[in-house]
């Protein structure tokens, strides 16, 4: 039976964690789901963001559907204090979720939404893959009065595996993959490019294969950005791009994310949004974000296309149909988001 671990976590997330789950139950008949208390909620039972049990329950379920955890009454001074976010550190590094996923899909319904004009973002959708867990954040770093050093490093497998990843999240959708790197220059992106090229012609040769260098990659990101499908690069250069790409929408209260690792546990699905602790409690949290994270649980986590799919496109035709929340300028609270999108199924 599927299993789904579920962390409402704090502020607004246990808010738009029940209806999402509503929708899970109504995609996937009889899902096992179990509910467990995750950072500041954690913190105040437990003393800590992540408890050993937690995690258990998380690495034994087939997904992981996280909502956003923290708050005001979390920030503390005292760097002995346990902290929210250590809970969601702790959680990635424990599964090994090497992988990060950013859809951006402007909706044609919210083309105004976004800084670029219309006719530049008209037909994008993208998704960055961002390598997670490698290259310079996690490498040698010195410091001295006089100078300071950090070190970008990457192993071949390191590359190979977020490779595949992009590969197979091509495969799903239009087929293209561009690999953004600085290969003209740095040493990492010579053997990034040399270990893409080998994955693809050893098992993605169907698969369209671009490399782009990334400062080229900014500039089209906002030219052409309906051309690009998967952008798949590194740590640094991700983090980059990604919140670049994903300001083509121009709403927080609209971006999902999926952090991918190793193909037999469990991926870990949240709005790129946090806990809205000036919004908690009010119902008027924007569920949209949530629900399509839980279409990219359902697409990457369970392999359910069709049902992935289905969600996002009653996602369209709600906003379609003129829902618009606070956040997007309108006045639709949580429920009226949820019975909009539960309409259209
Ligand atoms: P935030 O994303 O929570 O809020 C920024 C602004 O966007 C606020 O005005 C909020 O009301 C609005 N907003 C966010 N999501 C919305 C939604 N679904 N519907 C309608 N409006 C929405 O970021 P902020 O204020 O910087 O952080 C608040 C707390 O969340 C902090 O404790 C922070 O550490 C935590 N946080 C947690 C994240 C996570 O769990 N992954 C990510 C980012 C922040
Ligand atoms: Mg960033």
């Amino acid at each position: 039976m599927t299993h789904i671990a579920l962390l409402p976590g704090d502020g607004i997330g246990p808010e738009i964690m029940a209806p999402a789950v509503q929708l899970l139950e109504h995609f996937v008949p009889g899902v096992s789901t179990e509910e467990h208390l995750f950072g500041g909620a954690s913190i105040d039972a437990h003393g800590t963001a992540l408890t050993d049990e937690v995690l258990a329950g998380c690495q034994q379920a087939d997904a992981v559907l996280l909502a956003a955890v923290g708050g005001p009454k979390w920030d503390t001074t005292n760097p002995d204090d346990p902290r929210p976010e250590q809970g969601l550190l702790g959680l990635r590094k424990a599964l090994g979720l090497f992988a990060n996923l950013r859809p951006v899909r402007p909706l044609p319904a919210l083309y105004d939404a976004s800084p670029l004009k219309r006719e530049r973002i008209e037909g994008t959708d993208l998704l960055v893959v961002r390598e997670l867990t490698g290259g310079i954040y996690f490498g040698e770093k010195t410091r001295t009065d006089t100078d300071a050093s950090d070190l970008c490093h990457y192993t071949t497998a390191e590359v190979d595996r977020i490779a595949r990843v992009a590969f197979e999240a091509a495969k799903l959708r239009r087929n293209k993959v561009s690999s953004v790197d600085k290969a003209n220059v740095m040493e990492t992106s010579r053997q990034w490019r040399q270990v893409v090229h080998a994955v693809h012609a050893a098992d993605f040769a169907g698969v369209e294969l671009e490399d782009v260098l990334v400062d080229n990659a900014a500039m089209q990101l906002v030219s052409r950005p309906s051309d690009f499908d998967v952008i798949v690069t590194e740590n640094l250069f991700g983090d980059i791009l990604s919140d670049e790409a994903a300001m083509i929408t121009g709403s927080i209260g609209m971006l999902p994310s999926a952090s991918l690792g190793n193909p037999d546990g469990p991926g870990l699905f949240e709005p790129v949004h946090g806990s809205a602790p000036d919004i908690a409690g009010t119902g008027a949290a924007n569920p949209l974000a949530m629900f399509l994270s839980l279409a990219m649980l359902l697409r990457h986590g369970l392999s359910l296309e069709a049902e992935a799919g289905a969600l996002e496109t009653a996602v369209d035709a709600a906003l379609d149909g003129g829902l618009r929340t606070k956040d997007l300028g309108g006045s639709a609270g949580t429920a009226e988001a949820t019975a909009a999108v539960l309409a259209h199924l």
